[in-house]
């Protein structure tokens, strides 16, 4: 798994923690945070490719292109670009996570 930030945060650094989870670790994002910013910000993608395994991490970032589902813990997918980061929210965005998450 890929945990190299692909974003880096340089504004609102003391905005209210957001804990969430992502593949069943502790993350925490910002007040105001999209799914996408929250991610991205402590990993370097947010979904693989279904077909190819390929790591994807949005495209257009305005709600049009698709590019950016990603899969919640329950199993509903959500556009990252365009909702906002709720507290306890839960993401796999790793398909070993999801096998791992199957067997529990
Ligand atoms: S990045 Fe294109 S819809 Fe989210």
């Amino acid at each position: 798994m890929s945990m190299n930030p692909l974003l880096r945060r340089r504004y609102r650094l003391d905005e209210t923690p957001v804990p969430f989870t992502l593949n069943g670790t502790a993350q925490t994002g910002r007040r105001g945070d999209t799914v996408l910013t929250a991610i991205l910000s402590v990993s370097g993608h947010l979904r693989q490719s279904e077909f190819t395994g390929e790591k994807r991490a949005g495209f257009c970032l305005i709600g049009a292109c698709q590019d950016c589902y990603v899969m919640t813990a329950q199993g509903s997918r959500v556009r990252a670009c365009s909702t906002a980061l709720l507290a306890g929210m839960a993401f796999i965005t790793d398909l070993g996570a999801v096998s791992e998450t199957a067997h529990d």
